[in-house]
Formats: C-alpha cells, sequence, structure tokens
C-alpha cells in the first residue's frame, strides 16, 4: 500500500468524550472539511470506553466514528488503547499495576501507569486489540495502527519485572561468573552468588543499572510486539507505528524502529522563551533523528501543539507565522504530516487547557483555528513533497546506550556531561549551512556518508572500532572527542587506551584528562599553515584530554595551563580516508570554523551551493525529477538570500528571481524540476 499521497493533516480527535453531544460531533465533521483535515488519531484513550466491564465490549460509538470519518473523506489512524487501563482492570488484577523500588505497589492513577510483564494485562490487550483488528480490518477509514501512546521505560520493581530482568541476563551472559566478571563485581564486595541476589537498585554498579536500561527498554519493545501481533496476523497490509518522544525516556528506540512500519514523534519545541534560532536548531536535531529510524524514509509529525501545551511550566502563544513555520520545518526535514495534539479541547480532565484546534470558544474566528486552516492548505499544495526524501552526506553518531553508560559514570568531571546538547553543538554548523545530516546510533552503516561524527562516543561495543577504521580506510572522513573509546559494552575500561583499531584510526593515544571548574576557560591556538587554514585563538572549557600523538599530525594545541603546546586538534590520513580528533570541550565558534574549513576542504556544499545568511536554515527535499527547498526564518527580521536561476515559488506558482526574501517568521518554499 502507497501510504502516502498526500501530506497528512489531522490531529488526536476524542470523539468519545461527546457522545452526549451529536451536535459538537457533527459541527467537528464540518470544522474538519474546513481544516483541509484528511486524517485523525482516533481511540488512544478509551479502552473503558470499549471495554466499560470485563469482557464486556461496547464497539458502537467506534462504528459511528469510523463511518462518518469515511463519509467525510478522512482516514483513520486508529491506536490500541493500552496507555490508560481502565478501573476495573487495576483492581481486578493487582499484579498489573508498577510496584516502585521500595517494593511498593502503586496505585490505579493517571495513565501509562501498568507493568510490562503482566500476563494478564497482555492478555486483556490483546483480546481487545485481536476485536478491533477483526472489526476494521476491511473498513475504507483505516490507514494506520497507533499502538498505544508513548512508551516509557518504565522502572517496575515487581517479582514478575525481577525475573524477567535475570532471565535477560541469563541468556546475555550465561552463568554468574561470566557476569561477575563483566561487571567487575570484586569491586566493594559486589559479587552475587545466585541470581536471586540481583536487584537493580544499586547505582554504584553501573554496568548493572546500564543492562537494567536495557532490559526496561527490550520489555517495552516486548510489550509493543506481544499487542502489535494480532495486528500484523489479522491486517498484515495496515502499516503499524508508535509515537516516539525527544529521546530521553529510556528507550532505545533504534530497537522500535525495526518493527514499525513509519517513524514518527510528538514535538513540542519552547518557542519564544529563549532563542528561537536555538530552539529551531534543537527540533531540527529531533526532526533528523525521526527521520534518520527508518533510513531516511519519511516520517510522521504525530503531534504538536496549535497553540500551547499546559505541561512544560510556561508554554507561550506562537507568534504570527509561527504556526506554518514550525510546522513546514518538519515537513523540510523529512516529515509527511503535520499532526495535533488535539483536535477539541476536552471539558475537564488534566488537558483541558491544552491548546486544540477548536478550543472552548468553538469559533472558527480564531486566530488558531484559521492559522490551521491556512495551513491545511498550504499542505493541499505541498503534495509533490510526499514523494521526495532528503540525502544526507553526513552523519552524527548520537547513540542511547552510550547515553546511558556515560550518564552512569563517575567521572573527574561529572556535573554537565551535556552528550545530548555536545552532540547539538557539532551539529549546529551543518544546520547553519543548510547541509543535512542523518542522527545516527554507533551500529548503523556508515558507509555511504562522506563524513561521520562521533562527539563523546564513551562506550565501544564489539566491533565499532573496526568498522571505524574500515570506513577511514576506505576512504571516509571521521570526527570523534574527548571522553572517546573509554569503555566496552559492559562499561569496562579499555586497558592499554583505546581499541587498538581506533587507536591506529587516530594515530594517537591518550593519557589523562583535566577537568575545569564552571568558570575557568582554557586557550587553544591553530597551528600556523595548518592543511584547513584554521586560524587564531579559541576557548574551551569543562573537558581537556592530553593526548600523545603516534601517526597524526597536530593542527591546534593548548594555549594555556601546564599543558600548553600540547595537541587539541589532530588529523591522522589513514587508508584513503581521514580521522579526526578534538581533544577539548571547545566554544561553539571553533567547531564553527572547523566544520566549515573541513566541509570546504572536503567539497561538501548545501545542495543551493549557496551560502546560508545568518538566521535562515534552509533544508531540501528531492528526487530523480525534482526537488524543493525550504528556506526558514526563526528570526523577528526579514532576510535575503541569492538562489540562483530557475526556482518556481512552489505556494504561489510565480518564477523565482534570483534572491528571494524570507518575512521574520515564515517560510519560502521554492522547487525546481531537475
Ligand atoms: C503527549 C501525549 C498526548 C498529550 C500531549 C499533550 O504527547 O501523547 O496524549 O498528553 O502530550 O501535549
Ligand atoms: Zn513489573
Amino acid at each position: 500500500m502507497k501510504l502516502f499521497e498526500k501530506l497528512w493533516h489531522g490531529a488526536d480527535y476524542n470523539y468519545e468524550q461527546w457522545l452526549d453531544r451529536p451536535d459538537i460531533l457533527a459541527e467537528d465533521f464540518r470544522l474538519m472539511r474546513l481544516t483541509h483535515c484528511n486524517v485523525m488519531s482516533i481511540g488512544i484513550f478509551a479502552w473503558s470506553m470499549l471495554e466499560p466491564t470485563e469482557g464486556h465490549y461496547t464497539f458502537d460509538w467506534l462504528d459511528q466514528l469510523m463511518d462518518s470519518l469515511a463519509e467525510n473523506g478522512l482516514s483513520a489512524i486508529l491506536a490500541t488503547p493500552s496507555a490508560a487501563p481502565p478501573a476495573w482492570l487495576s483492581q481486578k488484577y493487582p499484579e498489573t499495576r508498577r510496584v516502585n523500588e521500595h517494593g511498593i505497589r502503586q496505585p490505579h492513577r493517571r495513565r501509562q501507569n501498568f507493568c510490562y510483564s503482566s500476563p494478564i494485562y497482555r492478555e486483556k490487550i490483546v483480546a481487545l486489540n485481536t476485536r478491533l483488528a477483526e472489526r476494521y480490518q476491511h473498513h475504507p477509514a483505516l490507514v494506520l495502527w497507533h499502538v498505544s501512546n508513548e512508551y516509557v521505560a518504565t522502572q517496575c520493581h515487581c517479582d514478575l519485572c525481577y525475573q524477567g530482568f535475570r532471565a535477560w541476563l541469563q541468556r546475555r551472559y550465561g552463568d554468574l561468573d561470566t557476569l561477575n566478571r563483566a561487571w567487575w563485581s570484586t569491586f566493594w564486595s559486589h559479587r552475587f552468588t545466585d541470581w536471586s541476589q540481583i536487584e537493580p537498585v544499586d547505582p554504584s554498579m553501573h554496568s548493572l543499572m546500564l543492562d537494567w536500561q536495557r532490559f526496561t527498554s527490550d520489555q517495552a519493545l516486548d510489550f509493543f510486539l506481544a499487542e502489535s501481533a494480532p495486528l500484523r496476523q489479522i491486517t498484515p497490509n495496515i502499516p503499524i507505528t508508535t509515537n516516539f518522544m525527544q529521546p530521553d525516556v529510556g528507550l532505545n528506540y533504534w530497537n522500535f524502529a525495526l518493527h514499525v512500519d513509519v517513524a514518527c514523534w510528538d514535538s513540542y519545541p519552547r518557542w519564544h522563551q529563549t532563542d528561537d534560532l536555538q530552539t529551531a536548531m534543537q527540533t531540527a536535531f529531533y526532526h533528523d533523528l525521526h527521520r534518520s529510524y527508518k533510513q531516511g524514509q519519511p516520517f510522521l509529525l504525530m503531534e504538536s501543539t496549535p497553540s500551547v501545551t499546559n505541561w512544560q511550566g510556561i508554554s507561550r502563544l506562537k507568534k504570527p507565522g509561527m504556526h506554518k513555520l514550525s510546522s513546514l520545518q518538519a515537513v523540510a526535514h523529512g516529515a509527511n504530516s503535520v499532526q495535533y495534539f488535539q483536535w477539541r479541547q476536552s471539558r475537564g480532565g488534566e488537558e483541558k487547557f491544552h491548546g486544540a484546534v477548536v478550543s472552548h470558544l468553538a469559533s472558527t474566528d480564531t486566530r488558531v483555528f484559521q492559522d490551521v486552516q491556512a495551513l491545511g492548505s498550504t499542505l493541499e499544495k505541498l503534495a509533490p513533497v510526499t514523494e521526495t526524501t532528503i540525502q544526507a552526506p553526513v552523519a552524527l553518531i548520537y547513540d542511547f546506550e552510550n547515553e546511558w553508560a556515560l550518564n552512569h559514570a563517575q567521572l573527574p568531571r561529572s556535573i554537565g556531561k551535556n552528550y545530548q546538547e555536545t552532540c547539538r553543538q557539532h551539529y549546529r554548523p551543518f544546520w547553519q549551512q543548510g547541509i543535512a545530516v542523518d542522527i545516527i546510533n554507533a551500529e548503523a552503516d556508515f558507509n555511504g556518508y562522506r563524513l561521520v561524527i562521533a562527539p563523546m562516543l564513551y562506550m565501544f561495543t564489539p566491533g565499532l572500532a573496526e568498522r571505524i577504521e574500515a570506513y577511514v580506510k576506505g576512504g571516509g572522513t571521521f570526527v570523534t572527542t574527548y571522553l572517546s573509546g573509554l569503555v566496552n559494552q559492559s562499561d569496562l575500561v579499555f586497558l592499554n587506551g583505546y581499541p587498538p583499531a581506533l587507536r591506529r584510526t587516530l594515530g594517537l593515544y591518550a593519557e589523562e584528562m583535566d577537568t575545569l571548574t564552571d568558570h575557568q576557560l582554557g586557550q587553544l591556538r591553530a597551528c600556523p599553515e595548518n592543511p584547513l587554514n584554521l586560524n587564531g585563538d579559541y576557548e574551551f572549557h569543562h573537558y581537556a584530554e592530553l593526548v600523545h600523538p603516534e601517526t597524526a599530525q597536530v593542527l591546534a594545541t593548548y594555549h594555556s595551563e601546564f599543558y600548553a603546546g600540547y595537541p587539541v586538534l589532530t588529523a591522522n590520513s589513514y587508508g584513503s580516508g581521514q580521522a579526526y580528533f578534538i581533544a577539548a570541550r571547545t566554544e561553539n565558534r571553533f567547531l564553527t570554523d572547523f566544520y566549515t574549513y573541513l566541509t570546504k576542504c572536503m567539497g561538501i556544499e548545501n545542495p543551493l551551493r549557496q551560502p546560508l545568511p545568518a538566521g535562515l536554515s534552509m533544508q531540501v527535499r528531492a528526487n530523480e525529477s525534482q526537488r524543493f527547498a525550504f528556506i526558514m526564518n526563526f528570526t523577528d527580521h526579514a532576510i535575503s538570500m541569492e538562489i540562483g536561476q530557475g526556482w518556481q515559488d512552489t505556494l504561489t506558482g510565480l518564477q523565482s528571481t534570483s534572491s528571494i526574501t524570507v518575512p521574520p517568521y515564515d517560510v519560502v518554499i521554492v522547487g525546481q524540476v531537475l
């Protein structure tokens, strides 16, 4: 089945909250047509309305909803309702409720509050999902399954989860001797002599806690697979997704990505609170990550707010233009949809003051409604964009398990390790130049990228150093930094320095690391006549590694502290490629200059081959026959840019002049036949 003939526009629609207001429900469909919506996500929190008492199912309202969607030309993204169990279930089957670290079973409350290991919970949701799939398998509205909602790695300490964890460890290590060795558990007398002694409650045992994180992620995935099984079986032609979030919820989404047909995520940037360019860059990074989960296939923006949230402490109204800009930023980075939480504001419950397309005022004469309406008609004009993708010449490794391991590590400076933020600091220069970047994990295939960047890649799983070596030997360019290549997959430190393949590739070894306090700054200086033409002085802070070059060439050195003169930037020619090492955490200006010179030397440019003025960002979606450039302005002043000849304004159809001006908080989309 071809998923996208048009860009999807829609929202989470909680029809079941309004069953006693047929007038409102009828109005909803009229408003959906007015806003050019073509899809709704439904049934996400509907378990208590679908199975009000055990084994007694009530699908009549969902039948009506599915039919009404189809009659009104809309498609359904049908959810499985596992994210919020009904009270009868939690009451009758206490084992389905989570147990906290102190062994206390949690009450039934809120949502996403159940144990992934519980066989009863699985049995109940599989029974319901089976009925959903059987009932709607041939329904014309059904286009996609939305399995559950925003899984997180839950910290459930019940007996079932502990048994599962111990079985997981037995599969991984075989016997306790191997486990004790892998965990270095002689330290502080932590050796285990029986599997039942293992409890994941000891933050001092980093290897144990890392494995527990892997297990809790695997357990969420196992639950997802269990509840998806009837959908796969009964509706093999209906694709499946589950909505991801920003990657700080303890899940290794790469493992989930193998089992979803399309990746999607829920994006809630905090516009207008700090620097909007910074927020835009961060959001771009997340969009690129979600595009990369399925190797560049289009993803969905499953949720975003049409106006404000009510859970971020502070949420500001979007300034005029921001709704369109923020929505099309997702499309620019590879999304084939713009969807909202939520269609209609609920009257009660925790999210009654969360923004919605239709507010409590219930008027079409609101700023938000009209923004959504205008965007809907824009998305219709952009339908040809669905045929295009993004080809990124650069990949940045942001690896979740590496992040977990780094988070546990007790370093000479443990404050402000900032792994994710550091990855974005290396991403920013490319975003500023309009050069597309895939955000990959360390297991990904590096071939196909001209440049691979691995900031703070602390953990090296088996084979990684060899894969990097082969990539560089074969002509790739690799950049890594301080705090890389220190430990193996069990958080055991490599003896004699880096893994040998990494040492050969970088042409150096590290000896020790200085750490600075928050207010201390060091200086570094580019070496005269270095091949990148870097020049001048820069600052570093937080981390400064002291390394010894073996075959690497020194391009910049420390210029302060007792280690003045030690290398801080090196390049090693290896095979047909190059490997760069950045020994310290530097100011952004250094990274901008370094990557600007590096991409220039390598001949990597943005697809327009035009410099991007400060304040604009650009992504290009293309196929063999056409391409579209999305040029976005996240500032409050107009900015002009040269784009060259032969472009047409995609929205107006007018021929573009070679220079365009992007108004404040706006986006210009130009297209070209190739
Ligand atoms: C999440 C959830 C939604 C809703 C929104 C509010 O993304 O998936 O159910 O709570 O947040 O922003
Ligand atoms: Zn449990």
